[in-house]
């Protein structure tokens, strides 16, 4: 597969006359693909009824002569105003009750109907106009689902949807009554009408009652999804895709992906660090200029797996974004450094955002490529030596990582639901995990929970989730290479209680976790030999074999050299330690490296990313500063 580049373009932004000039300067610096369109809606239909695409017919006809290959989107993250007007009851509505209001993006819930129909029908408008046309080589859906915390509506739409999915699952109300063990506190209902969402409750709901309402949610996004890709099927034969944000965890990927060929994600590695990393301050002011080195790959690998095997960047940072608390700009080298990292995780495209800076509206403190007045941005040159780069191969292919990690977006809710202690979350225990696997020069896949096929892997790992599944227990019982699990791994039922003889429910674990506790921040409880855990810490009894020890003289880590089970969440040298051993046993092999140098592995390379402003050196091999190093392999 020989990866290529793109960007994100609106004509509806630029007079008419811009646009030629545009596009030759698109391929003139490398870009092969251009999309447009996902928020064009107010032009595309600017009333009911009333279309208007000539303008659209003359911008496809002039990207595409011009030799882009377009991707087209369907603009239901922006329903306009009288859209609105029609359905004044489609605004999603947050946990305090309240509507959110258009005059931004994103405000509709995914339950209502007439909604749900609006979108379906405007889809299908522009399908039946652009389904066949040989410019268009691939369809956006909608844009980031979920961004602007939109999954989750707490509106009278999604009531009744609730009731009716409720209804669906458990068929009677003494059914959901005990499996929702309504008994307690006297919650038990007479009718699936009465059920209400678990919103301003007194103090805490049912955490079964949050944990469906979540899995509920998490379905009208596939169904959501899955109605645009069934009527945009009915006209076009090229690939169908969606834009997935960094972090965003409310929906289940995997299943969405299921409905779609192509999984893609977007990528502000700045914007991330200062916005949804937990990272300290130190950690914030060191990785400023380049993000943190694990989180893009991270999200790499995870919608690698989500586009079952093919996935793209729709939006790559290139330069300084307007939306997080601080908005540095990117060092020198790193649009590039971002660019070849996605591309040796297997990326198919790399397309950034935007073509050119908007001066007006939300975003004019958005970077592009170019300056708003026209004058290319620092972030073109580097896309154009990426471009002149990509000459050296003929291919970049992905190859099996010998160690896969389960990522489940189920756990995600059960965690938030009942994390126990304010800084446990399931992403950030999985993440450290990846993390230390990274630093030790690993090339990592991240399967999704119910994977059947482990035989080509060396190493699982399945911390924190709350639930094996029967076909992942099958699997794990015909694996024959390394498991490991915990904290808080095979500890629910899927009714969200603890199993009847106490977790771990793990295959091949023999111990019992007799209680847990959490703990303060700073507050550590040591291992002998070893580091330390933070946060989440279980009591283990009953175990006849323990591995190793915390300093107190409870077990830190059961089970055997295949199969190990530990108790609480380890810090980055401990994990970094017990993989190393793992690695050294199952004749893997790793490569050491400082937190700013960071491997992948193609069938044919190695890359080496260098995310300091200062040269680094591994061994023979140097890394140049702000830069990409690669040998054959
Ligand atoms: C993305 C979004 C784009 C644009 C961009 C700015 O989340 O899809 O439309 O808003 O962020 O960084």
């Amino acid at each position: 597969m020989t990866p290529k580049l793109g960007s994100c373009y609106y004509p509806e932004h630029w007079s008419e006359e811009q646009w030629q000039k545009d596009a030759d300067d698109m391929i003139n610096s490398g870009l092969a693909w251009v999309r447009i369109g996902e928020f064009a809606w107010s032009r595309i239909e600017p009333e009911e009824g009333v279309y208007n695409f000539e303008w659209l017919d003359r911008a496809i006809s002039i990207l595409g002569s011009a030799g882009l290959n377009i991707v087209m989107s369907t603009p239901t993250a922006t329903p306009p105003r009288w859209v609105i007007d029609k359905w004044p009851d489609m605004l999603i509505v947050d946990a305090d009750g309240r509507a959110r209001q258009s005059g931004s993006r994103r405000h509709y819930c995914f339950s209502h109907e007439g909604y749900l129909e609006e979108a379906i029908r405007i889809s299908e408008i522009i399908a039946k106009r652009y389904g066949d046309n040989s410019f268009i080589k691939a369809w956006q859906l909608d844009n980031e689902y979920g961004c602007h915390d939109t999954t989750l509506s707490y509106s009278r739409s999604a009531l009744k949807a609730f009731r009716r999915w409720t209804l669906k699952k458990y068929k009677t109300i003494e059914q959901l009554n005990e499996s929702w063990k309504n008994v307690f506190w006297s919650m038990e209902y007479n009718d699936f009408e009465q059920i209400q969402l678990p919103n301003l409750t007194v103090t805490d709901p049912n955490p079964i009652h949050s944990l469906d309402f979540k899995r509920f949610s998490s379905d009208q996004v596939i169904k959501f999804n899955r109605s645009q890709s069934q009527v945009l099927r009915k006209y076009t034969q090229v690939p169908l895709m969606h834009n997935y944000m960094g972090r965003i965890t409310d929906f289940d990927h995997f299943e969405v992906g299921k409905d779609l060929d192509i999984a893609s994600w977007d990528s502000y590695p700045l914007g991330f660090l200062e916005d949804r990393s937990n990272q300290s301050d130190s950690f914030k002011n060191k990785f400023m200029r380049f993000g943190d080195p694990d989180f893009q790959s991270f999200h790499h690998d995870l919608y690698r797996s989500v586009g079952n095997g093919r996935w793209w960047v729709m939006e790559q940072q290139p330069g300084p974004v307007n939306w997080a608390p601080y908005n540095p700009e990117p060092a020198n080298g790193a649009v590039r450094l971002w660019t070849w990292e996605a591309i040796a995780h297997g990326a198919e495209v790399v397309s950034y955002f935007r073509w050119r800076q908007a001066p007006f509206a939300q975003e004019q403190m958005h970077a592009g490529l170019n300056r708003p007045d026209g004058v290319k941005a620092p972030g073109l040159s580097e896309a154009s030596q990426v471009f002149s780069e990509l000459k050296e191969f003929d291919s970049i292919d992905q190859v099996q990582s010998k160690v896969a990690l389960i990522f489940d977006y189920e756990s995600c809710w059960a965690w938030e639901v009942m994390p126990q202690g304010k800084d446990f979350t399931y992403f950030e225990l999985v993440y450290d995990y990846y993390r230390a696997l990274r630093s030790l020069g690993l090339s990592i896949d991240i399967i999704p929970p119910n994977a059947i096929d482990l035989s080509d892997y060396k190493v699982l790992l399945l911390p924190g989730l709350m639930h094996i599944g029967d076909q992942l227990e099958s699997a794990i019982k015909e694996f024959d290479g390394v498991i490991i699990s915990g904290p808080r791994t095979g500890s629910k039922t899927l009714d969200m209680s603890i199993p009847i003889n106490l977790p771990p429910v793990v295959p091949g674990i023999k111990g019992t976790v007799a209680r847990v506790e959490t703990l303060r921040p700073k507050a550590e409880i040591p291992i002998k030999d070893q580091g330390y855990f933070k946060k989440w810490m279980e009591t283990l009894v009953d175990s006849d074999n323990v591995i190793k020890f915390c300093d107190d003289g409870r077990p830190a880590i059961i089970g055997n050299e295949k199969n190990l089970y530990i108790a609480g969440w380890a810090d980055q040298d401990t994990l970094r330690s017990i993989f190393t051993d793992i690695c050294a046993d199952q004749e893997i092999s790793i490569t050491h490296l400082n937190d700013c140098v960071r491997i992948r592995e193609t069938s044919t390379h190695r890359f080496w990313f260098n995310f300091s402003e200062e040269e680094s050196t591994v061994g023979s091999i140097k890394i140049p500063a702000s830069g990409v190093f690669w040998e054959a392999i």
